[in-house]
């Protein structure tokens, strides 16, 4: 590592080796090209200086290659660096399909994390080096910002949806992991730690903990209480959409729309249920608004989508 890298905050992933690539090769260009003009600039400013005896009436010659050449060569390399940048852009922001899923629930002025298993943590993440990790987040109250300087990673956290972010971490270590959107008088100290460990004592470590019910089983409580059963249990009476298998499925709506059930829209179905009605069903369904708040929802989309395990989640942009 040259010195100038001590300027990067410590790097702890590919994607962040990656940032740190394209960010020094713009400002490497930039230097370059800021050289070469400001160069030009003091060269011709001494050549063409007052006192100095030098024909000053030749006519600008029109030398097409030449003016061609300044022309596509910026061109080239701009779509170059666009397709490069593109390239890291798409791959940082597609979780694997295989990424292991820890939700965060963002509010002023602090992060809550719920791992697999149910374990909860404020304002630390732990997770598993060489694992890719997805964090589905939301916010209770304003929007936030994640963002791990380690990973080169940032992602808004915004009330009302679901948003993700990955890393796969590959140096065991901790990292800061920051609020990056202005959410009131304690931003500054919404702040906390990314612990990335070896897989055997992030295992140890998850098992260490507190053990709650995990979020499904939660959501699952949440789900009998609030008496969604009563319609939408295989047995019901009333003519309510069927849950199992929801999540990455195709829904078609009333209104000829269809999409993709994901988070957003589960969470949306409870919220406002008007909103999206699936096609031959009746828009019978009372809002939750106020009885659960987004962790409860959260938990409650996890039990939904713990009813077909195979199900792999439809990724959302
Ligand atoms: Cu939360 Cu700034």
């Amino acid at each position: 590592m040259s010195a100038g890298l001590t300027l990067l905050p410590p790097s702890a992933s590919a994607a962040a080796r990656g940032t740190d690539a394209l960010f020094l090769t713009l400002v490497g260009l930039s230097a370059l090209l800021t050289c070469i003009f400001v160069g030009l600039i003091v060269i011709f400013c001494y050549r063409y200086r007052r006192s100095a005896r030098i024909n000053r009436d030749n006519p600008p010659s029109h030398a097409r290659g030449l003016e061609a050449a300044w022309t596509i060569a910026p061109l080239l390399l701009f779509l170059v660096l666009f397709a490069w940048a593109a390239r890291d852009y798409a791959v940082q922001s597609r979780p694997p399909k295989d990424a292991m899923q820890i939700f965060v629930v963002a509010k002023q002025w602090m992060w809550k994390a719920e791992q697999p298993n149910g374990r909860r943590e404020i304002n630390e993440i732990h997770i598993p080096v060489n694992t890719p990790v997805k964090l589905i987040m939301t916010s209770q109250d304003v929007i936030h910002s994640l963002f791990v300087p380690a990973f080169r990673n940032k992602r808004d956290v915004v009330p009302g949806r679901y948003s993700t972010i990955w890393f796969l971490a590959d140096r065991a270590g901790e990292y800061l992991l920051l609020c990056a959107e202005y959410c009131g008088t304690d931003h500054a100290e919404m702040k906390g730690r990314v612990i990335a460990m070896q897989p055997e004592d992030y295992a140890r470590w998850l098992e260490d903990g507190a053990t709650h019910p995990g979020l499904a089983e939660r959501g699952f409580r949440l789900f009998r209480e609030h008496g969604c059963m009563g319609c939408h249990a295989a047995a019901s009476t009333v003519h309510a959409p069927e849950l199992s298998g929801l999540l990455g499925r195709r829904v078609h709506l009333s209104d000829g729309r269809n999409l993709i059930a994901d988070e957003n829209y589960v969470h949306d179905s409870i919220m406002e249920p008007q909103k999206d009605v699936v096609a031959g069903y009746d828009p019978i369904m009372p809002s939750f608004k106020g009885q659960l708040d987004e962790e409860e929802i959260m938990a409650i989309i996890e039990y939904i989508r713990a009813l077909n395990p195979d199900q792999t989640t439809g990724e959302r942009r």
